[in-house]
């Protein structure tokens, strides 16, 4: 017999999977150029949801996001407080590597931003984390750098799908990398992401 929480697990598959196909349809002018769509990775019954920014030329490659040395950053920053794919769900705001890595523009970004949407009512998680500027200026509906973003407590909210969201903004790892002196407020939010995490138990009941 079929539990419930199968039946709800198996709609979200199909709607991922709906999501993914509505990719096809969508005009950006990155798909030419990419290799592979870059869509997620994790575990999408998690109550985690991170949102980075644009492949890479590695994550174009194996079609999986933060693959790359950023993205070992990332896992690693992640694993400081016990996070791993299996306990988080990760994907970007751009579906497809924008040449040579420059930051994707506003049409990119307004282009992908439905997408993302949808894709955050679809995983419903119970946090959201932002890494780096695109994904928390976009998301967060914010004009505020990401210095400023970073170190406070944020809802992410959307009327067209009721949501509201608890929401955490931290560097972006590729950010990190040249910027090596902002790592210790980095492992403060990471700290404080944790401290969420526990206390409201969001790993919990999955
Ligand atoms: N940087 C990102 O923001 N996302 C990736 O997937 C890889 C690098």
């Amino acid at each position: 017999e079929i539990s419930k929480k199968d039946l709800k697990k198996n709609s979200k598959i199909d709607s991922l999977n709906n999501l993914k196909s509505e990719l096809k349809n969508i005009d950006c002018n990155l798909k030419e150029i990419a290799t592979n769509l870059v869509f997620s990775d994790g575990n999408h019954n998690s109550n985690i949801m991170i949102i980075g920014e644009a492949p890479g030329a590695k994550e174009d490659i194996a079609g999986k996001p933060f693959v790359g040395d950023a993205g070992k950053l990332l896992d690693k920053m992640l694993a400081y407080i016990n996070l791993s794919r299996k306990n988080f769900y990760i994907s970007n705001m751009i579906f497809w590597r924008p040449p040579g890595n420059r930051t994707p523009n506003e049409e990119e970004i307004s282009t992908c931003l439905p997408i993302t949407k949808k894709h955050i009512s679809i995983i419903k998680p119970k946090l959201l984390i932002f890494v780096g500027s695109i994904a928390a200026k976009n998301l967060l509906n914010t004009k505020d750098g990401i210095t400023k973003i970073r170190g406070n407590r944020h809802f992410y909210k959307d009327d067209e799908y009721n949501l509201k969201i608890h929401a955490r903004a931290i560097f972006h790892p590729a950010y990190l990398m040249r910027n090596p002196i902002e790592k210790k407020r980095t492992w403060e939010d990471l700290l404080e992401i944790d401290e969420f995490i526990v206390s409201n138990k969001i790993l919990d009941n999955e």
